[in-house]
């Protein structure tokens, strides 16, 4: 079986019209997306949401018949939760009227009534941050009826402070933008900044943004990172400046198409060169930053210096490891200098980040496949049997 990737693309030609094989009642569509096969949350009434950082996410919740009662309704209370550590913490709670908010949700969520397909009870949840991804579940009450269900949000994109193999700011504006698009990112905007900035991204370097401001996170505000915020943490900034002025940029990138791998063949270290040829052998090609970040984001954790596409050395850490950047999660940066500059010397030796790109993924015999149907903000999940005969499609299991 070919199925080992716990992630696959799936971009097959679908002959609906012309094949017999989908039964009565099947129905066919184009799939051109991402299908994840975990086999969990077969329960009823699951949906699951993906969202991107800092826009907005909208988590459904149908009433069922018998609860669908005009808006004003005295009896009816939805309340919505998060499920963290085992514990429900309270996101929101409508009654009459009456609306509470949880703290970390204070001015970021509402029943919105304009989205009539994702239920009454929708919740919407702007400003998306990482940390808000989980299990969040909806409960509707009217007397003595209730209705519950849940929805699993996960939030893709990763903010990362950039600086260019130079010196610290020596980046013009189109050269900040032209940085992260060399490195499979995209200059970020500052609402994905304060997004990162409620996630714990803390840099005491100001980077361009999209809209040509220039900003720095700081969550630990310590002596020389004070801008306009004095000793509050918050994302410090310096309003929109002239295009030719020069800093370190802030890059976003948004999910990684493929997988970013340490070689494990790897036993000595290897010149910026070798490291290049080693990527090669492995059918890869060396990591960008903006894959190597994508990656971090997705959970890869080694605690090895490695080379990347543009020059620099970097590791990526999920896990607190005292021995391995002090305990503090993120992508580390060895620089040349103490004064964090410069990247290293091309024959200096470290190992390597060798990213490959997604491949077709084929069937070798029948399969069942979780495939989440994106539409809008709201993934729907179905199951589709996938088989192989001349023409690889798939069909939905009825
Ligand atoms: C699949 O996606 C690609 C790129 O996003 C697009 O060019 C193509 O038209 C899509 N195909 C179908 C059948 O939707
Ligand atoms: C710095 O990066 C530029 C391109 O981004 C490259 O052309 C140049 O060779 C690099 N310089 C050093 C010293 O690595
Ligand atoms: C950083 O240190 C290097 C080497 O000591 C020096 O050449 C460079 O000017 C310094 N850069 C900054 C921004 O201080």
């Amino acid at each position: 079986m070919v199925l080992s990737a716990s992630v696959l693309t799936i971009l097959l030609p679908l002959l609906c019209a012309s094949s017999a094989r989908p039964q009565a009642g099947d129905f066919c569509f184009h799939i051109n997306g991402t299908a994840s096969h975990t086999g969990m949350d077969k329960m009823e009434d699951t949906w699951r949401v993906e969202g991107s950082l800092a826009d907005t996410a909208l988590l459904p919740c149908k009433l069922p018949m018998a609860l669908s009662a005009p808006a004003d309704d005295e009896q009816l209370r939805v309340k919505w939760t998060r499920v963290e550590a085992g514990t429900e913490k309270v996101v929101l709670v409508a009654q009459g009227g009456a609306v509470k908010v949880g703290q970390d949700f204070m001015g970021r969520v509402s029943l919105p009534s304009d989205a009539p397909e994702m239920g009454e009870a929708a919740l919407a949840v702007t400003g998306l941050r990482a940390s808000d991804a989980g299990r969040y579940k909806c409960e509707v009450t009217r007397g003595m009826e209730d209705r519950r269900s849940s929805a699993i949000l996960s939030v893709r994109g990763v903010v990362f402070h950039y600086r260019a193999n130079t010196s610290r700011y020596s980046l013009d504006f189109s050269a900040a933008a032209e940085a992260c698009l060399s490195v499979d990112a995209a200059i970020a905007t500052p609402e994905q900044l304060t997004a990162a900035f409620h996630d714990g991204l803390d840099h005491c370097d100001a980077g361009w943004l999209a809209d040509r401001s220039v900003r720095y996170p700081i969550t630990q505000p310590r002596p020389g990172c004070e801008g306009d915020l004095k000793s509050r943490p918050g994302v410090r900034t310096y309003g929109i400046r002239l295009a030719t002025e020069k800093y370190d940029v802030f890059c976003y990138v948004e999910k990684l198409d493929g997988e970013v791998f340490y070689p494990p063949s790897i036993s000595d270290k290897l010149t910026l060169q070798e490291a290049a040829a080693e990527c090669r052998k492995h059918d890869a090609v060396l990591a960008s930053p903006g894959q190597l970040f994508a990656a971090w984001a997705a959970g890869l954790n080694q605690c090895d210096y490695g080379w990347l596409s543009d020059g620099s050395v970097r590791y990526p850490i999920n896990a607190p490891w005292p021995q391995c950047g002090g305990g503090q999660l993120g992508v580390r940066t060895l620089y040349k200098y103490e004064n964090q500059t410069g990247y290293p010397d091309p024959e200096d030796r470290h190992g390597a980040y060798c990213f490959k790109g997604q491949h077709f993924t084929s069937f070798n015999s029948p399969t069942d496949v979780t495939f989440s149907l994106d539409a809008h903000f709201c993934v729907f999940e179905v199951v589709i049997r996938c088989v192989t005969s001349g023409e690889h499609f798939c069909f939905v299991k009825s």
